[in-house]
């Protein structure tokens, strides 16, 4: 069993944006430019948020933040949204989520021009998605993936099993597995013998929001499993959807939670924003 190390890959992915990023301001004087919006006081949003300026500064672009009140009216967030939009020196927008209750985040996605969408969350960004023909890659998913590229795991022809159906990661999650071959299986809270899907997966993504749900019974030996949860668990400690304890010794790879996918995510963002700039500049 091996443990796949979403750090060291995070760290050699912003390496390189950071190599990239200066022979952009050496040629052409561009410094990629990246606006975090944060509304009200969820506190894993924050720690998402600071994370995502850490890696800003460490790659050499421009972060900017907006942290806006609880109390913030649909109007004034999409007037942000607005005026981030016509700021040349500010390449990719993202609006960090949930938004509080009384806030319609589809349209707030939806006022981000697509071309500064580097969450890959609007309309335009994720029919590319389906198509295999993008700009921007959804950040979690793309993650995955090059977590299996770095060590080495073919997907062609496996057997994958995404659990989740979200739009952030569910979903294309189980479009990229498709681009590369992978015959994928999509489970659901309305699926019947979930276990036994599961349990047939060469490679099986957990992305379902639920403390330890994968259990040692639910993974084939061997199998690849990647561990997308931010969960707590009974004791409020940070885990994942993986009984990593239990089922580390069945697999071929696990990633842990802390430490496999989350700093994956901001990889992504970080090589999504540094397109972006080359994009807008016609570089
Ligand atoms: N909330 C949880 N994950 C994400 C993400 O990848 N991007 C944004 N904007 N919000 C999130």
């Amino acid at each position: 069993m091996q443990i796949i190390d979403g750090k060291k890959v995070s760290a050699q992915v912003k390496e390189e944006v950071k190599k990239q990023t200066l022979e952009l301001k050496e040629q052409y004087g561009i410094t990629p430019g990246l606006a975090v919006v944060i509304v009200g006081d969820d506190p894993a949003s924050r720690v998402y948020v600071n994370n995502k300026k850490k890696a800003c500064e460490f790659v050499g672009f421009k972060s900017e933040e907006f942290s806006l009140p609880a109390e913030t009216t649909q109007e004034e967030l999409l007037n942000l949204v607005k005026t981030l939009n016509e700021k040349k020196d500010i390449n990719g927008i993202l609006v960090q989520l949930p938004l509080p209750e009384h806030l319609d985040d589809k349209a707030v996605i939806e006022a981000i021009d697509p071309l500064k969408d580097v969450d890959a969350f609007h309309a335009v960004n994720v029919g590319k998605i389906m198509l295999g023909e993008y700009d921007f890659m959804p950040c979690t998913p793309a993650g995955v993936m090059e977590m299996l590229h770095s060590y080495n795991i073919p997907v062609n022809s496996k057997n994958c099993v995404v659990i989740g159906r979200s739009n952030i990661v569910g979903k294309p999650m189980s479009m990229l597995l498709l681009h590369e071959n992978g015959t994928v299986t999509i489970c659901h809270s309305r699926t019947q013998n979930l276990a036994e899907i599961c349990s047939k997966a060469d490679i099986l993504v957990a992305a379902v929001g639920k403390p330890k749900f994968v259990t040692a019974d639910m993974v084939k030996e061997g199998a690849v499993v990647i561990d997308v949860g931010m969960d707590r668990d009974e004791n409020g400690k940070l885990c994942g959807d993986v009984d990593f304890e239990n089922v580390k010794d069945k697999c071929s790879y696990i990633t842990p939670v802390p430490g496999g996918v989350g700093p994956m995510t901001v990889a992504t963002l970080m090589k999504n924003t540094l397109k972006a700039a080359k994009i807008q500049n016609n570089v």
